[in-house]
């Protein structure tokens, strides 16, 4: 295996600098002995190409009668994020809301998904499906992001940007929708295999969703925000999996993101009370390997730092006075825990 220098470019196809990306956490790991980096010829762990960058499309446009955030047209959400965590009836309502328009929105991303498919054509469906609802794309220039949902595969853990990359049979994807309706932001996520998927990604999946599912069950009166991450990383961590860190859940309302911060992790110092009103998101990113991520030159992809696969799943939630509601459920499917 060929050496890199320190002025080439990176293995991982990040396209910095060697020295400027991977090399100080290669000597460390030569050290330790352990190899852990993807081979040099773009082969992911599992055998299969890594992702790569294909071209984004123009940005696209949202008709002037739907009412969009304020950051739609600067880029830039206002730099005070709101800490208000309770919501009232009103509030929760136009929650209510968004949140199933956001999960329409995402049956129908579901849909498209096929091999051969490209992730831009799944945003220009998505993209028409929000503005039929009467909702904006929040995603759309939100600090700059030029799509209107995120499509992150294989080894990406989030944020990928839909691009000219046709799905491969054999990928799996994260479809991860947020629509701006009745002034109120939607947000949830799912991952899908494309075609047919081998046995390690089938299982990430359902863990990933069990994950999500557990986290979600310790939520109600009298917990505290650190049960959540506990919850989550104890069972990925009993399947040899790593919770990303660098991403968490959020409160979500007007603003995209709130407070809470949710991490999907044991953070000792997340004790925060649930109380009755709080909305925010859990979204657990799950590694089949390392926990760790580096970005892409685009400052959006996350990918794993080892290149295993990813998946994630996320619900938007409403703690009540008894336990928890989901707001983003599909319709007619009945509330999981207690509410
Ligand atoms: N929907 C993502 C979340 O769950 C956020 C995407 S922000 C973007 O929080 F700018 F990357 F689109
Ligand atoms: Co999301
Ligand atoms: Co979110």
């Amino acid at each position: 295996m060929s050496k890199t220098g320190p002025n080439e470019p990176c293995w991982c196809g990040s396209g910095k600098k060697y020295k400027r990306c991977h090399q100080s956490l290669d000597l460390l790991k030569d050290l330790r002995g352990d190899a852990g980096k993807p081979s040099p010829d773009g082969l992911a762990p599992d055998g299969r190409p890594l992702v790569r960058a294909g071209t984004v499309s123009p940005r696209r446009t949202v008709p002037v009668h739907i009412p969009r955030p304020d950051y739609a047209v600067s880029g830039r959400p206002p730099g005070s994020r709101s800490r208000q965590v309770v919501k009232n009836a009103d509030q929760i309502a136009r929650m209510r809301t968004a949140c199933a328009a956001a999960r329409q929105v995402l049956e129908i991303a579901k849909q498209a998904v096929r091999p051969g498919i490209t992730t831009d054509e799944i945003d220009a469906i998505t993209h028409q499906a929000y503005i039929d609802l009467g909702g904006y794309p929040s995603t759309l220039n939100y600090h700059g992001y030029p799509k209107s949902l995120c499509t992150s595969v294989n080894e990406v853990i989030c944020h990928g940007i839909p691009d000219s990359r046709a799905l491969q049979d054999g990928d799996i994807v994260n479809l991860d929708v947020t629509i701006y309706l009745d002034g109120m932001h939607g947000d949830l996520s799912e991952t899908v295999g494309v075609g047919t998927i081998d046995d390690h990604s089938r299982k990430l999946i359902a863990i990933t969703h069990d994950c999500l599912m557990r986290g979600i069950g310790v939520v109600k009166p009298g917990g505290r925000v650190c049960d959540i991450g506990r919850a989550i990383e104890d069972h990925a961590t009993a399947e040899g999996y790593g919770v990303v860190k660098a991403f968490v859940g959020h409160g979500i309302g007007e603003q995209f993101h709130m407070d809470p911060q949710v991490p999907h992790y044991f953070d000792p110092g997340q004790t925060a009370a649930f109380i009755p009103g709080m909305v925010f998101t859990i979204e657990p990113m799950i590694n089949l390997g390392d926990w760790r991520h580096v970005m892409w030159d685009d400052r959006w992809t996350a990918v794993t730092i080892d290149r295993n696969r990813s998946a994630q799943f996320e619900h938007t939630i409403l703690v009540t006075e008894k336990g928890v509601e989901v707001l983003t459920l599909p319709r007619g499917v009945e509330q999981p825990f207690a509410h």
